[in-house]
Formats: C-alpha cells, structure tokens, sequence
C-alpha cells in the first residue's frame, strides 16, 4: 500500500494521462454491436459520428465522401486493435465477433446498478492507469470512477516494481473510492479486493484454484496471476481517497521463469474475455466494497474470510523482508486490524507490510 500524505497532491509520477479512447471508435463499436445481424453503411456510421460531433459543438460531414473515408481510417484503427471488422467502404461494416475491448459501451451494462457504472475510461495506451486515477482524484474525480486500460507502458506494481501490462492480454483497471474509513482501516479494504479479485476469477471459471498471499498477490499454483496496488492521500485521521489498482494476467501465453506468474490462460488452457472478467470484477468489487463502508463488522468477516482462503496467514514458514530488515519464522493469523502474525524463534511479531515468501 501507497501513502500520498501530501494535501491534495496529486501522485508523484511524471506521466499524466494520454488522450482517452477516442470516443468515435466507442461509438462506431456500439453501433456495430447494435447492428450485429446486418452490414452498417459507412454513410450510416459517418452520421453516427457526425451527430456526436454537432452535440459537442464541432462540425459535421456525415453525408460527405470524407465523412465516409474518415470511417474508413477509423475501422482500421478498429482492426489494428484486434476488432473484427469484415466489409469496406463499398459495402458497409459488419462485426465478426464481439470485441473482447474494455471499452464503456461493452463494460457499462454488466455493471449496472454498481458504483462503478457511471464513470469509466478507457484508454488504448497509457502509462498507468493507477498515476491517471491519482491525478483525477486529486481534481475531484467522483467515487467509482474506473480507469481501465488495453495496454501500460508504465504499469507500477508495488515497491519500485514495474508490472507487465502488453496489450489487450491483461486486466489493467483502478478505481477511485472515497471512503469514511481511518487511513489504518485500508488494509482491510485492499485484503476484500483480493477476496474479490478471487470470486470475480471463480465467477467465469469455478474449476480454478485460487490462493490469495498477504497481504496483496493473487497466485494459482503459486505463481502470480494479479497484483493488487492500494494508494492513498489521506490526513492523519481520515482518508481523503484511494486509488484500488488490479492488475490480472489473463491471456498471456508465457512469463520469463523469473517472474514466477502465470495467467488465467496458461493455467486453464483456455482463453478468457476479458470483458466477462472485467465485468465480474467490478461486480465482486462493489459488493465487498459497499458493506465495509456500510457495516464496519463486516471487516471481522473479510479477514476470516481471508484466511480461510489463503495458505499463507497461517502454518505457514515464511521469510518477511520489511524496511530493509527480514524475519523468519511461521504465520499465525491476522490480527483485528490485518496484519501479518509471525512466531519466531524469539516472539510472535506482527508484520505491517513487506514481502512474504515462503522459507
Ligand atoms: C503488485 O506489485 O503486485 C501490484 C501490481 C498492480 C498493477 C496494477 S495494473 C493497473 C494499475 N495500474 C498500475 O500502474 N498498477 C496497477
């Protein structure tokens, strides 16, 4: 987890957003969508277009030969990201397959009735997603905003460590909450993102086997499927919002062996939508959400709930490194606020963040 105590500063990361998916190629999708059974003209989708542009002020060239080449280059664009588009300008378009594309005409309505339905981005290619929802937070950005990306070219894990994040084969999503909690309550809250991180994944595909790592790893077969980065900018007694970052490996084919992850495809076999997922996500994340800030004993039952789906809070032999110092010793349990009890040879220490590994 991640502190900005700095008064609405935003985060210390020198990469502000790119422009967000530019809203015609959402459109022309959602047309598309709309029109799955027949082939759209390319006059048809240049006044789509168009009538978005005269809403928002801008000129209009629907009708005209260039409001159909400009659809022309924007279907390509379409096809340079993996959507599958027969037809030409001849003929009109035609989708071959619903795209497996976070974009908020596909993801709004599996999220409906949740705080996240109401503001989601998406962004073809950004640094991270996490430093853009930090600096939207910082200008007001509301509770439930979602930032959800296809690619990072500087996706932060925790730490100093970068996460991986090639085009459309990951999860790359943050969300913004605005929380009542005190700042030594988060830990509870990102422990139920790894519960429903863990729900979303049995959500699609029940036959996976999911352990969750204190305080913030998702593994299967114990290598790493998800990483979960928590950051906050808060006073000393509340918090003033949080930025939930989740970062799921989903259709990768292979990890260089040090990494020590795998996806959900390499360990089932099968490629996964990552819209379906997305969708499960949000839902499993809003549920936990809501009843934590709604009723503050549920936290009791998201730690139980917590070890009882970890193999690492208890019985097990672990390494700590935290700060620069590292103890080993075996776990036993989480205390009423989360942390990380160990027994070593000397006492029983209660670990506050660091990494864990097995010893
Ligand atoms: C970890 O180190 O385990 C945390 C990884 C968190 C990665 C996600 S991907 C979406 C969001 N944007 C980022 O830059 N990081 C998080």
């Amino acid at each position: 987890m991640t502190r900005d105590s700095r008064a609405g500063a935003p985060a210390p990361h020198n990469n502000p957003p790119r422009e967000p998916t530019d809203m015609r190629l959402g459109r022309i999708v959602r047309l598309l969508m709309e029109h799955a059974t027949v082939v759209v003209s390319g006059t048809k989708i240049a006044e789509e277009i168009s009538s978005s542009r005269s809403s928002s002020g801008r000129s209009s060239s629907g009708q005209s030969g260039s409001g159909r080449s400009e659809v022309w280059r924007l279907i390509q664009q379409l096809r340079g990201l993996g959507v599958d588009v027969a037809g030409h300008p001849a003929t009109g378009y035609q989708l071959r397959a619903v795209p497996d594309l976070l974009l908020p005409e596909i993801v709004a309505p599996l999220v409906s009735g949740t705080i996240f339905e109401t503001d989601l981005h998406h962004f073809y290619k950004i640094g991270s997603t996490n430093t853009a929802a930090m600096a939207a937070a910082a200008e007001g950005a509301a509770e439930g905003s979602v930032f959800l990306a296809e690619e990072q070219t500087a996706g932060r894990g925790r730490g100093s460590n970068v996460w991986q994040s090639p085009r459309s084969t990951g999860i790359y999503c943050s969300v913004v909450l605005r929380p009542v909690l005190a700042p030594a309550d988060v830990l509870v809250l990102s422990l139920a993102v790894g519960l429903a991180v863990k729900d979303a994944i049995a959500q699609v595909d029940a036959s996976v086997n999911v352990d969750l790592k204190w305080p913030n790893d998702v593994l299967i077969d114990d290598k790493k499927v998800c990483g979960i980065l928590t950051e906050m900018n808060a006073e000393a007694t509340r918090v003033r919002y949080i930025v939930v970052g989740i970062g799921i490996n989903v259709n990768q084919e292979s990890f260089p062996a040090e990494l020590n992850a795998t996806s959900l495809r390499m360990a089932t076999g099968h490629e996964w939508s990552r819209v379906e997922l997305a969708g499960a996500l949000l839902k499993s994340l809003d549920r936990e959400y809501r009843q934590l800030v709604r009723d503050a004993g549920v936290r009791e039952s998201i730690l139980r709930r917590f070890a009882e789906s970890s193999s690492w809070v208890r019985g097990k032999n672990v390494r700590v490194d935290e700060n620069g110092s590292a103890i080993e010793g075996t776990t036993q349990g989480l205390d009423e606020r989360g942390f990380l009890r160990v027994r070593t040879e000397s006492a029983v220490r209660t670990v506050l963040s660091g990494t864990v590994r097995e010893s």
